[in-house]
């Protein structure tokens, strides 16, 4: 039986990506050179500093440690400006009717992201309620796709991770899941997410019966 369903935030709950994406583009732009979309999907579920890594390596700049954290403040000031938009009707489509299942089901739920504004996203959502535990960016010490983020908020949940379902629509969480020893729902495309267990589109027309079906749990 499914004990807890832990999500991701950013691209399964709401689609933040395109302010990521603006807020990145500028900074490269800054620095004269270009980010393209396709680029910007390499930064999916990776933390902040880490993008930033990547980011200059695309751009093929080199900057001191003081000036990366400098950056990445100016960064993370203009994607939560960007954010102030958010409303709670932005939450993607299908998400609050497949957490109310859950819950009404007593399935645990708890969030594993890589983002530090985590809580913050929520609160704009006002979707805090939702989740027993948060594990975020500002309490793990390693990245997707180490598990250690859904090992924790399983942990929190009570939940043996084989027992427990991970969303996710980064490559790099999927693995994360799997290496955690728990179930993956990718959010996306099956040739993307290849080690999922099951892959949709989103949560519009999914239920829990549609989960524990798919995943053969019936
Ligand atoms: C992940 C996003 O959820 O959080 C990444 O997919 C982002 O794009 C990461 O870089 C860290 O987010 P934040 O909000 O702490 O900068
Ligand atoms: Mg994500």
């Amino acid at each position: 039986a499914i004990q807890a369903c832990l999500f991701d935030l950013d691209g399964v709950i709401v689609d933040t990506a395109k302010y990521h994406y603006i807020a990145w583009r500028e900074l490269a732009q800054d620095l004269g050179f270009d980010l393209t979309p396709e680029q910007n999907e390499l930064l999916k579920g990776i933390s902040r500093m880490e993008s930033l890594d990547i980011i200059l390596a695309i751009g093929h700049v080199t900057l001191s440690e003081e000036e990366k954290i400098a950056r990445a403040t100016i960064k993370n000031a203009r994607y939560l400006e960007l954010c102030q938009q958010m409303k709670p009707e932005d939450a993607l489509p299908g998400v609050r009717a497949f957490l109310d299942e859950l819950q009404a089901d007593a399935i645990r739920i708890g969030l594993g992201s890589a983002s530090k504004n985590a809580r913050l996203i929520l609160q704009g959502l006002d979707m805090l309620d939702y989740f027993e535990t948060i594990v975020d960016g500002n309490r793990i010490t390693k990245g997707k796709p180490d598990p250690e983020v859904f090992l924790l908020g399983a942990r929190d949940l009570n939940a043996e991770p084989a027992a427990t379902v991970v969303f996710e629509d980064a490559v790099a969480g999927v693995q994360a899941a799997k290496a955690g020893g728990m179930l993956a729902v990718g959010i996306g495309e099956r040739t993307v997410l290849t080690v999922a267990d099951i892959v949709i589109p989103g949560f519009e027309n999914f239920s829990l019966t549609d989960l524990r079906s798919q995943l053969g749990l019936i």
